[in-house]
């Protein structure tokens, strides 16, 4: 039986629900109030506004969060400074327009301001987290108030962050104080319009870090923040206003905010984690320090004492600089005394230098921007004001060159100015260019060369064993002393190994020792007297050329530090031994699991999408983040090595090649790598870029799934290659079938399988432009979200026939395992 008392509960209950419902709105009108306990929506159900408590805090303050994030995400908080201390505040819009709080006695201890009225003003909450104030009749986006423009410590799509000068408002960031007070703290984000606009994280009125000028793809300091699949971003600068703002181009849930310590964060949404992942941090490094290494100081994070000074110029204060404070800078070798024949030094490779006492011109070309700054005494250096498309405008500093950061994979162009007998020496780069080509790589100019010949420079010397060395071309490189510096000599130590120990821990290089066949040549396994164990990879005496991949290896290697990367522990240059010593991997090579009938049933699908997402970073260090832009141009499965817990080690660098500045790729007449990994374009006509290490990552990434070889796929319903085969299935929606067989016996997320293949054939598309680079591919393993659809791949029917005749009158680099390592001269 029911009971009359419970009818009318229920009748009640139901009532209440329709009631709430119903209540449920994006809108505060003037008739309705929000009490604490309840919210309002916004119309597409992101962001929800009310009432709320940060962390272990009782005091109550209104603020908007993510509606459909399980963990309260506050985007905006309203009273900030001045919180409520129960339960009884009142959020209305009142007449002519303004949306007040009031606390219990009645009191408005919070309003949002407006110089104008209108005759309905409504408050409502927008889809993009934006709450704003406007006349219920408008639809044109009038607002006379919105909380975009008043952001606390979070950045969301659609803001931006900047001055309207016709108003005087400036929209910034500003931290919290802690986790339970959001009232402004110490630090601040924003973006400055002095001399040539640039961001800062301010703590007070002091930097603590600079973006760099905005250089029309991105802000010279921050790489990162550049147009890829998921973020566009944006700078609008003209005499009305100045701002950055960025849409998201992805369907992701994504956020910026300045940390309490005053760390500019990215985060992303992981909605299988159920969590927030970081997706970048600014400052990212020490080197991001404002001004850590003073005026015409330079900071490179890849050395051990990270400031040094220009080339030209030498500490002001060597006795401080020597115990480690720089932050005196640097000053010229030669002073300048402006009378006639400066010339210009250009630097390459950098973070441009502090622009709040430049000018700048769009309309001016670059050699005018030279002629402009040359008759200026205090006009100290000159840039391109926007890189695309080659450059163009032109960007002036008066004064001295602050807060300087070597970039090498991403940085720019500066012309320093110099006096005359500086500059006439710089213009004669001939000698440079011949050390380049003797030393077989092709490295830009600058510290990177420097650096790397300073290595080698600093291992022989160390040896002492420079005037034996019979090899005239390797003495060469190290005689040139010119190009080196001083200070790059200190920080490049890698352990050197004494030929003695390396016998002994081989067994004299026995045959039951070796591993296998390296490069270019025989790589053993050693047992040091400390009981490590090691892999030593020995450049065989006849191998001339052995000896470019033996040095190339060195300098790539020697850089890289990366748990996806094989480390190298030291090195052994004795007589005409030249040795190389790795950590040694016992699970050996993928290839030798990903193939073999047995061995593949140890790797299930969770190791062995791990194992792609290793590989992945792995790549995408060596293309982006490393301190050289290292494209690895031999890319399979059985150079990449597995560890004892199965995490994937990219091995051998012998082809590999640098860049530096804004370079991706070139051209090469001797192309390297190996049959069923080459991209089409370096195949065919020879170019390769790091587009092409992503062709090869693909074939990776589909072999690691089905458990096939790409080259000598078989099938009996076509004469595709696995690469052909993967796309129709694609194509046909029937991808799964790819899948090796061996995984099937154990539960795998299908979603995840497919989502990888789909990557993969993204990767290994014909055209090189269409293939994502390696920060989307490591963005789109570990993320959802909608993908491209991926067009035909390259070469995917295996009947590409290379010019076999041509190959055999140069050095084939190896043949192990039965994969043929290709050398192709093509005509030119
Ligand atoms: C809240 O603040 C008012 C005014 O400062 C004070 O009178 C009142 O006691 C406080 N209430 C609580 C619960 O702390
Ligand atoms: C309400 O706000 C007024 C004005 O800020 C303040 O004087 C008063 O103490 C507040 N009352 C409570 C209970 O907090
Ligand atoms: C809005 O409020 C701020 C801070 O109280 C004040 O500086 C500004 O002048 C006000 N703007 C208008 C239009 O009233
Ligand atoms: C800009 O110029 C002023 C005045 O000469 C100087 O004090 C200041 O240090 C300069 N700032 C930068 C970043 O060069
Ligand atoms: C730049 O050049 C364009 C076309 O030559 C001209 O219309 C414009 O006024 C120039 N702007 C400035 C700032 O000189
Ligand atoms: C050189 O440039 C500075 C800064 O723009 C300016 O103040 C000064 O007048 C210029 N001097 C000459 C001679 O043009």
């Amino acid at each position: 039986m029911i009971s009359v008392e419970e009818l009318l509960f229920f009748a009640l209950s139901v009532f209440c629900l329709i009631q709430k419902i119903g209540c449920v709105s994006d809108t505060i009108t003037v008739t309705q109030l929000i009490k604490d306990g309840e919210t309002i929506i916004s119309s597409g159900g992101s962001f929800e506004m009310g009432f709320f408590s940060p962390s272990n805090s009782k005091n109550r303050y209104v603020g908007i969060w993510y509606k459909n994030i399980p963990i309260q995400t506050v985007v905006w908080v309203a009273n900030r400074e001045v919180p409520l201390n129960n339960t009884a505040g009142v959020l209305q819009v009142i007449k002519p327009g303004h949306l007040v709080l009031r606390n219990d006695t009645n009191n408005i201890i919070w309003s949002s301001n407006s110089s104008w009225s209108v005759q309905n003003p409504v408050a409502q909450l927008l889809d993009s987290g934006n709450l704003v104030v406007k006349d219920a009749n408008d639809h044109l986006g009038n607002f006379l108030w919105q909380s975009f423009n008043y952001p606390s410590d979070t950045f969301l799509p659609g803001m931006k962050l900047g001055w309207n000068f016709v108003t005087g408002l400036e929209v910034y960031l500003s931290s919290w104080k802690n986790y339970e007070d959001p009232a402004p703290g110490e630090y601040t984000y924003n973006y400055d319009p002095s001399g040539y606009p640039q961001k800062f994280v301010k703590s007070g009125s002091v930097i603590e870090f600079r973006t760099g000028p905005w250089n029309g793809i991105g802000f010279s300091g921050v790489p990162i923040l550049r147009k890829n699949p998921i973020f566009s971003y944006r700078v609008v600068f003209n005499e009305m206003e100045l701002y950055f703002t960025y849409e998201l181009l992805g369907s992701v849930v994504t956020r910026f905010t300045l940390s309490q310590s005053g760390v500019g964060q990215r985060w992303m949404w992981d909605d299988q984690a159920r969590s927030w992942k970081l997706y970048l941090s600014i400052p990212a490094d020490r080197c991001d320090s404002y001004a850590i290494c003073g005026a015409y100081g330079s900071c490179d994070i890849g050395n051990s004492a990270i400031c040094g000074c220009l080339d030209k110029f030498e500490p002001k204060n060597p006795e401080e600089w020597a115990k480690g404070d720089s932050s005196n800078g640097c000053t010229r070798n030669v002073q300048l005394d402006c009378h006639s024949g400066d010339g210009f030094l250009k630097y390459s490779g950098y973070k441009l230098p502090d622009t709040r006492n430049s000018s700048f011109s769009k309309n001016i070309s670059l050699e005018e921007c030279e002629t402009i700054c040359l008759k200026n005494c205090t006009c100290t250096a000159y840039s391109s004001l926007d890189i695309t498309n080659g450059g163009s405008g032109c960007l002036l500093w008066f004064g001295d060159l602050i807060d300087m950061k070597v970039m090498p994979e991403v940085g720019q162009d500066i012309y320093v100015r110099m006096p005359s007998s500086e500059s006439g020496s710089l213009h004669g780069p001939d000698g440079k260019k011949g050390l380049i080509l003797a030393i077989g790589l092709s490295l830009p100019l600058g510290m990177v060369l420097i650096g790397s010949l300073s290595l080698i420079l600093y291992i022989w010397r160390r040896k002492n064993k420079l005037q034996k060395q019979k090899n005239s071309e390797m003495a060469r490189d190290i005689n040139d002393k010119k190009y080196t510096s001083e200070r790059h000599k200190k920080d490049l130590e890698l352990p050197l190994f004494d030929l003695s120990r390396i016998i002994k821990a081989t067994n004299n290089f026995s045959s039951d020792n070796k591993l296998g066949e390296g490069g270019y040549g025989p790589v053993y396994k050693g047992v040091l007297e400390e009981g490590q164990e090691v892999a030593v990879k020995r450049l065989s005496e006849t191998s001339r050329q052995g000896l470019d991949e033996f040095k190339n290896e060195l300098i790539c290697i020697a850089k890289l530090q990366h748990r996806n990367h094989v480390k190298l522990l030291g090195c052994c240059i004795e007589g005409m031994e030249k040795i190389l010593i790795y950590e040694y991997m016992p699970n050996k090579s993928l290839d030798l699991f990903i193939f073999d009938p047995i061995r593949s049933k140890l790797l299930d699908w969770p190791r062995r999408f791990h194992i792609i997402q290793g590989i992945a970073r792995g790549i995408l260090y060596l293309h982006q983040d490393s301190r050289l832009r290292i494209i690895h141009r031999d890319l399979k499965a059985s150079n990449v090595l597995l560890d004892v817990d199965m995490n994937p080690k990219i091995s051998d660098f012998g082809t590999a090649r640098s860049f530096g500045g804004n370079e991706t790729g070139a051209n090469t007449s001797r192309v390297v790598g190996t049959h069923g990994y080459l991209s089409p374009e370096y195949a065919v006509d020879g170019l390769f870029s790091v587009k092409s290490d992503v062709f090869s990552f693909g074939v990776v990434l589909l072999e690691i799934i089905s458990g096939k070889r790409n080259r000598g796929f078989y099938h009996h319903d076509h004469h595709h290659n696995l690469l052909g085969h993967a796309w129709m299935l694609y194509k046909e929606e029937r991808a799964l079938e790819i899948v090796d067989c061996h995984l099937l016996g154990s539960p795998f997320s299908s979603l995840e399988v497919l989502r990888a293949i789909h990557v993969g054939l993204l990767c290994v598309q014909k055209c090189p432009d269409d293939r994502p680079s390696m920060s989307s591919v490591v963005f789109m393993l570990g993320n959802e979200g909608l993908l491209p659809e991926a067009k035909q791949p390259g070469f995917f029917t295996e009947r590409y026939v290379l010019n076999s005749e041509n190959s055999s009158n140069t050095n084939a680099s190896s043949s192990s395992k039965g994969e043929i390592t290709i050398t192709l001269v093509e005509p030119r």
